[in-house]
């Protein structure tokens, strides 16, 4: 592992992983933590739920909420991960199921790396093990040629493998997983031998129902689940709270001047994700169409993001309508024939009549 031998200053990486990025929260968390932890935990479930949800510890520490929305959601994630089931977030693109699945392992064991990112060409051996061809063909099948998986090492570690998009893996690999999630043990046919599971081991994965190409979960395997779904913000308040958040942080890892991100825009971005995606405005008066885009908080989080960056290289630092309007765009109008005519619409019975967003129909014009 090249990342591990050399010495990186980690300072420097675009993204650090969240046991990096949040060390000194995890570390003021296990020093406070006197509650029972299950095997191989570095935290109680009650750490692992402070750390998830955010809280001040008994010494005065304050510890940022990663996620917002229902804390019971998370108690029930958590609590899957210390029995024999594995845990599957599951939701529409955008609703923190990855975000979720990275913080769970870097809590509960120091490790968000072990990873296997589902595609249409994750193979078996991505999920089991592969070889080392050279060893192989040098001295036959040995322990030594054998190439784990990152579920086979956490198996071994004792610790959490996370799978990423586990519907877009052909089902009959997915399969593959069944075996490891029922018997905690991964076969090695070749050597004769078997890979057990440690205390600690369990997997989470995560899968959305929405994009095209996704293959279904067996019903074995979803039996090995625990499922927790997602769900989109339930009030503009707290999306716009996940948005305000996430932006003051992001402006912070790509070091943006520390321009206070303006609420006022990031509460009209959200306000209109929202009317899009219920089809009516907030007052209930006006009916409107919904465009094919999912408009997530993920989404706005990177329309405003985008809005900043552009505010602070090209305007005078102050996010303006105009330049949230190019992201804007871009997210609603995802197919260009039918949610061009959606957003069209929506500017002119909504955005355009709507009293202070005149700024906002003006930029619009520009970018059309
Ligand atoms: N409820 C929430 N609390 C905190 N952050 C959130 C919430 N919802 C969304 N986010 C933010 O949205 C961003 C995207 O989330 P993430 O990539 O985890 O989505 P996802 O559900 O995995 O989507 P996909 O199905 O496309 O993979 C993250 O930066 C996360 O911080
Ligand atoms: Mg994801």
């Amino acid at each position: 592992m090249p990342a591990k031998t050399k010495k990186q200053a980690t300072d420097a990486v675009l993204r650090q992983h969240a046991e990096q990025q949040f060390a000194h929260e995890l570390e003021e968390l296990a020093k406070a933590d006197t509650r029972q932890r299950p095997p191989n935990w570095k935290l109680s479930p009650w750490a692992v739920a402070t750390y998830l949800l955010g809280g001040t510890l008994e010494n005065g520490f304050e510890v940022s909420p990663k996620y917002i929305g229902n804390r019971r959601l998370m108690e029930i994630a958590i609590a899957t991960l210390t029995t024999d089931r594995a845990l599957l977030l599951y939701g529409v693109p955008g609703t923190a199921k990855s975000w979720v699945s990275e913080h769970l392992a870097a809590a509960i064991t120091g490790d968000s790396t072990l990873l296997i990112q589902g595609t249409a060409g994750t193979s078996e051996e991505a999920i089991r093990y592969g070889w080392n061809y050279a060893q192989l063909l040098a001295k036959g099948p040995s322990p030594a040629a054998v190439v784990p998986s990152p579920l086979m090492n956490a198996m071994e570690l004792g610790k959490i493998a996370r799978v990423e998009e586990l519907t877009r893996i052909p089902a009959e690999v997915q399969d593959t997983l069944i075996t490891v999630l029922s018997e905690k043990a991964l076969p090695i046919p070749e050597l004769g031998t078997e890979v057990q599971g440690n205390q600690g081991f369990n997997v989470i994965a995560t899968a959305n129902n929405r994009d095209k190409g996704v293959n279904d979960l067996s019903s074995a395997l979803k039996r090995r689940f625990n499922t927790v779904i997602l769900p989109v913000p339930g009030t503009a308040a707290e999306e716009v709270n996940i948005v305000q958040q996430r932006v003051a942080s992001l402006g912070k890892a790509l070091d943006l001047p520390p321009e206070a991100p303006a609420l006022e825009e990031i509460r009209r971005v959200v306000t209109i994700f929202r009317e899009l995606r219920n089809g009516a405005t907030e007052d209930g008066k006006t009916k409107l169409k919904s465009p094919s885009s999912t408009l997530s908080p993920a989404e706005a989080i990177s329309v405003v993001n985008s809005g900043v960056a552009l505010a602070v290289h090209f305007g005078d630092g102050a996010l303006q309508a105009s330049d949230m309007m190019a992201g804007l765009v871009g997210a609603v109008v995802k197919d260009p024939v039918q949610d061009q005519v959606v957003w069209k619409e929506y500017l002119e019975t909504v955005v355009k009549e709507r009293e202070g967003w005149k700024d906002l129909y003006r930029a619009s014009r520009e970018v059309l």
